[in-house]
């Protein structure tokens, strides 16, 4: 899976691609992140991406040329991969519908998205009205730009390739899978300052392992989260 990043700051994604499990998925060529500086698409002699807001307003805002001009780039770029008419194209913004693991496993099946990170104020409304076709926010507050959404979603859609996690990480047991949190674990020792690992997972029996940690799951989910069971 190809994954474009348009950023203006591709230097903070260094550490999260080359660490862990999204480094494996890269190196195992299961997916490819391309980190593009979209200032390189600005032509003024100053190559500057931003400019005051019509209409006065605080901040600054990204102008809608080097994005346009980015995707246009991308589209011939990547033409051998780009099988549909239309591939996502994601704008990362506290205003996009509240990313979760469906929508991960959703994206993760595509062969190519586009992410796009802003920053400043906002990014021209035009580039959001007719270039991106999705926008995503991880959840109810601000940064200062996309660029740690980008790498959540990354990371995210790395570990769900086949092939990366290995069957003792595997995902299927992971929260959210099948709308379920994971419920407890336990290593050694079996007793740690008086505190014990529950008999059951002692025992040997897997049948009865197996219904305890399901039995955990509806227990958590109903616990912490039961807005993940009633609707
Ligand atoms: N950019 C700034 N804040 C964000 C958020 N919460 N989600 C996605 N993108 C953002």
């Amino acid at each position: 899976m190809q994954i474009d990043v348009l950023t203006l700051f591709p230097q903070m994604f260094s550490g999260p691609l080359t660490e862990s499990i999204v480094k494996r998925a890269v190196e195992k060529k299961k997916i490819s992140v391309e980190l593009i500086n979209f200032r390189n698409f600005c032509y003024d002699k100053n190559k500057q991406v931003d400019d005051y807001p019509f209409g006065g307003s605080a901040g600054m805002v990204i102008k809608p040329e080097p994005l346009f001009e980015a995707i246009d780039y991308l589209k011939e770029k990547r033409k051998g991969i780009i099988k549909k008419r239309e591939f996502p194209i994601i704008y990362l913004t506290p205003q996009g519908e509240r990313y979760n693991q469906k929508i991960a496993q959703d994206l993760s099946k595509e062969d190519y998205i586009v992410l796009i990170c802003g920053h400043y104020k906002d990014i021209d409304f035009r580039v959001r009205e007719h270039l991106v076709n999705r926008e995503i926010s991880i959840g109810d507050y601000v940064l200062s730009g996309g660029e740690l959404p980008a790498m959540i979603l990354i990371d995210s859609i790395a570990r769900l390739q086949e092939g990366v996690l290995t069957h003792c990480e595997s995902a299927e047991t992971d929260s959210f899978q099948n709308r379920l949190l994971d419920g407890p674990y336990y290593t050694r020792p079996a007793e740690y300052r008086g505190y014990k690992v529950p008999e059951v997972l002692l025992s040997g029996n897997h049948k009865k392992i197996a219904e305890w940690q399901r039995k955990k799951r509806i227990e958590f989910t109903k616990k912490l989260r039961g807005d993940l069971i009633d609707d």
